[in-house]
């Protein structure tokens, strides 16, 4: 599917968007820590996008009874308990997801039964040395493609007894240090997590909810299989998943750039792990407050956004607090003011696609100037757009930011291959239908 843009005349800019789909990184965790529990478990505003319908699919395939309310994005999970897990007939298919094939990985190293999980062609480039050489420690047995010096997947992981560790984590990945987590459930004595940078927290976060053995003191994480997963409260079995910031980020970037605007995006995410795009957007100058705050499992509340004149900035820290951010964070810079630089963030090199450089294509297509460096990137804004044509190579985001860019430049441009957006964001065109923008599916 391609999606063509063209200016727009008469856009909304004065709307409330509440169907911000739910978090992606939450809705993951819901489906694998619950699968793992003593409990059965209702998750409302889940995220019914391809990523986790394939991770709603692999629990199903290792035996868990999962039902599915799509049309409400409700789910239901009967937990199997930590050993009931029961061997998949086929291989287990990611398709897209990182986060599915490097937490999932740390459950299947512990199990007693042999597997085999891998994912698309973006997935099968993706590094999997960061997990396998924790897991081999603990005791895990994992085969994949070996290339360049790393391991990518398919990943046949033959389950085995596992025991603890110590660990320093070499990159702030919470997905490395998740599936570290996950696997430690299955060694009975402590394993302990350093971390130099820490990283979004949502698995400490759902593994508390289940009353996990887990202590957190400033950046060292302790963790041991010693327990039961057992909702901590086990009358409150219906749990509400805030929408995904990292979502909200294309329209909060849209409504900052666009003339007259006033956007409300309701019931986000607003974890201090992820809300770093929205302090980044403040410092930008960006007219963005939060109201309606509530604290729960994952802090949640309302954003709302006015236009704004964007001053650029120089960000050099706490990159993995806004890394999947960076693609629509490029956009809002090529409409700032002054030089925008990242530095730090090498980690975009290994995402759904080569961050660095599809950032790089993307402004340069839509007429920007940038630089690009090993670890990052600098625009200098020119003010100037054109119509262009991009394939975002699988890579969701790029596609949603290359969207959202022409919208904002109120240029024409042919976006190849967009089905890519399903991954996350299932409801994106019908946003930008509400919103009054001009498009085609072709
Ligand atoms: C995620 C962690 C991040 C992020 C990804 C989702 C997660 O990856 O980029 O989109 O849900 O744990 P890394 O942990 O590899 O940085």
């Amino acid at each position: 599917m391609d999606c063509k843009i063209f200016p727009s005349e008469n856009i909304n800019t004065n709307h409330l968007i509440s169907d911000i789909p739910g978090d992606k990184s939450i809705s993951h965790r819901a489906v694998i820590i619950s699968s793992l529990s003593q409990n059965r478990v209702k998750f409302s505003n889940f995220l019914f996008s391809e990523d986790c319908l394939n991770t709603i699919k692999i629990f199903q395939s290792l035996g868990v009874n999962i039902k599915i309310n799509n049309p409400q994005h409700k789910i239901e999970i009967e937990g199997v308990g930590l050993y009931g897990l029961t061997p998949p007939v086929e291989n287990l298919n990611v398709g897209n997801s990182g986060t599915s094939i490097r937490l999932i990985a740390g459950i299947l190293a512990g199990q007693k039964f042999t597997s085999v999980i891998t994912g698309d062609s973006s997935i099968q480039k993706r590094p999997m040395k960061r997990i396998i050489t924790p897991l081999v420690a603990m005791g895990a047995k994992i085969k994949g493609e070996k290339q360049n010096n790393n391991i990518y997947p398919p990943l046949k992981i033959i389950g085995a007894p596992l025991k603890n560790i110590e660990y320093l984590l070499p990159i702030p990945s919470a997905q490395l240090k998740s599936c570290i987590m996950l696997a430690s459930l299955y060694s009975l004595k402590k394993t302990i997590i350093y971390q130099k940078e820490t990283s979004r927290d949502h698995t400490e976060r759902m593994l508390k909810l289940f009353n996990a053995d887990l202590k957190i003191k400033d950046k060292t994480i302790e963790i041991s299989g010693s327990k039961k997963l057992s909702l901590i409260n086990s009358k409150s079995t219906s749990i509400a998943i805030p929408s995904d910031i990292s979502s909200a980020a294309f329209f909060m970037v849209l409504g900052l750039i666009l003339k007259n605007s006033k956007l409300c995006l309701k019931n986000i995410g607003l974890n201090p792990t992820r809300n770093k795009i929205a302090h980044i957007l403040k410092e930008m100058e960006g007219k963005i407050i939060t109201t309606n705050f509530s604290e729960e499992f994952e802090p949640r509340g309302d954003i709302e956004i006015k236009s704004s004149v964007l001053k650029n900035l120089k960000i050099n820290q706490d990159i993995p607090y806004f890394i999947d951010e960076i693609p629509i964070l490029a956009v809002a810079a090529m409409f700032g003011k002054g030089k925008f630089i990242i530095r730090n963030a090498q980690e975009l090199r290994v995402k759904e696609s080569d961050r660095i450089k599809a950032i790089v294509n993307l402004v340069r297509k839509m007429g920007g100037h940038i630089l690009e460096f090993e670890d990052g990137f600098e625009i200098t804004p020119t003010g100037e757009f054109q119509d262009f044509e991009l394939d975002p190579n699988l890579d969701h985001r790029i596609a949603m930011s290359a969207i959202i860019g022409a919208i904002a430049a109120g240029k024409t441009a042919l976006i190849k291959n967009c089905d890519c957006i399903n991954t996350s964001f299932p409801n994106f065109f019908s946003i930008l239908k509400k919103l009054n923008i001009k498009y085609d599916i072709l």
